[in-house]
């Protein structure tokens, strides 16, 4: 069938039924494969035939999830690992190494801002940081060292949308992949590879799984960079002693990229996901498109209580008209806002603090992405380290409340909140 939607992807996936005729992918737990014979296992060795080896390097199950999630984004290859943190470790180390800088935004997750700066300093790879709302900023920090663009398409809190396009035209101007983490607006609200993108990331641990039971990552290749005439990445069009003198572009063509990351990166550092956890998300993936429907709609609905509110000071959700993210949110998010917003509590740090010990339904957990509503207050947890300056320029103040709307009935969440307020 030819341009399947996205919703029927999602139920469906890419699992084909084996001759047992079971509806969903067995688990195969199997650490390690059996090789035909001697010849047969040297060709493996030699990526001159495909096949599985090993857990650490590939599995069916694990497969499985590859190929839904690549299909989703529309991209042509996937690689899925043990967290999201270990997916964009995987996509930073397979394109820079020491020396070289990334050109990326400064309203990422804090995760990732962490990553970047305290770990891969240690390795020698610099992350360049700019407003993602200044198209400018990024291209005065792009050299002949950078190696990618890296951005969220819905930052994590502030609810910034990029201009993808004029970030995809960036990208190709200076040749450079444009990467995406696209865990808050997953391809339910936006396909940042046809937006431009040439890498997706995920946090599979948040929306794609939605049930909050697994941990998990995952990055797509869209196939779409030219690896061999970048003048960037050398390693992928010269010989791999590793592999007695491979050549990535060669032998793998357009998913050289993915191929990379999974022969070379993780064959040697490790860090690959769990067949069971796979399993889990790929299971949560069939129901992705209904849950974010009603993510958004409730958010949506919280959004307007919270600003009908009169111990609020002020309410930030990119899918309100008066929202400064709104132009954005409404022209990539298919005229939607994502279903993460914020708010101020009057009163400020204290007050915030009561609010999130009073509520009774909604989750005071360090996560997003479940169908169970969650609130993080990050003065008092998350970022209680950042030093007051910092915090207040990065949008984060100390009255500030997370909310990842969840998808229960929207009128006990908002009675929920009322009461927490009012308390
Ligand atoms: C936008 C974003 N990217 C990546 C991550 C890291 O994912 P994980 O917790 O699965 O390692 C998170 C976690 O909250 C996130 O919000």
């Amino acid at each position: 069938m030819k341009n399947i939607s996205l919703e029927t992807l999602a139920v469906h996936g890419s699992y084909k039924k084996d001759e047992t005729g079971a509806t969903n992918p067995p688990i195969y737990l199997s650490n390690a494969y059996q090789f035909k014979d001697g010849e047969h296992a040297a060709a493996l060795f030699d990526l001159s035939t495909s096949g599985y080896i090993y857990t650490r390097l590939n599995n069916p199950t694990v497969a499985v999830l590859e190929d839904t999630v690549a299909a989703l984004e529309g991209g042509i290859a996937a690689l899925a690992c043990s967290s999201g943190q270990f997916a964009e470790f995987m996509t930073i180390i397979t394109l820079a190494k020491q020396g070289d800088n990334i050109v990326t935004s400064n309203l990422l997750y804090g995760g990732t801002h962490t990553l970047f700066t305290s770990q891969f300093a240690r390795f020698g790879i610099e992350f360049r940081f700019a407003d993602p709302n200044n198209i400018a900023e990024f291209e005065k920090l792009i050299d002949d060292k950078t190696k990618a663009i890296y951005i969220e398409s819905v930052a994590n809190p502030q609810g910034v949308v990029p201009d993808f396009k004029a970030f995809a035209e960036l990208a190709n101007k200076h040749k450079l992949p444009l990467v995406v983490d696209n865990t808050c607006a997953t391809p339910y609200l936006v396909r940042p590879i046809e937006q431009g993108a040439h890498i997706v990331i995920h946090s599979a641990t948040k929306f794609l799984s939605g049930h909050g039971n697994v941990l998990g990552g995952i990055v797509v290749d869209s196939g779409k960079f030219d690896w061999e005439n970048s003048g960037r990445f050398n390693e992928f069009s010269t010989p791999d002693e590793s592999y007695h003198g491979l050549i990535f572009t060669k032998h793998f063509g357009a998913a050289c990229f993915a191929a990379k990351m999974r022969v070379s990166a993780m064959r040697d550092i490790g860090g690959c996901i769990s067949p069971f956890n796979a399993f889990l998300i790929q299971t949560g993936i069939g129901t992705l498109h209904v849950r974010m429907q009603r993510h958004i709609e409730n958010a949506k609905k919280l959004a307007a209580y919270l600003k009908t509110n009169k111990f609020v000071e002020w309410v930030n959700y990119n899918g309100l008209e008066d929202n400064k993210n709104y132009k954005m949110a409404s022209a990539y998010l298919k005229d939607n806002g994502a279903s993460i917003l914020t708010f101020g509590v009057k009163g400020g740090y204290e007050k915030s603090k009561k609010f999130i010990e009073k509520v009774r339904l909604a989750l005071h957990v360090s996560n997003l992405g479940d169908i169970k509503t969650i609130v993080t207050h990050p003065a008092s947890t998350t970022h209680r380290q950042v030093p007051q300056d910092e915090l207040e320029s990065t949008g984060i103040t100390a009255n500030l409340i997370r909310v990842s709307v969840g998808i229960e009935n929207i009128d006990d969440i908002i009675e929920d909140f009322k009461n927490a307020l009012e308390d």
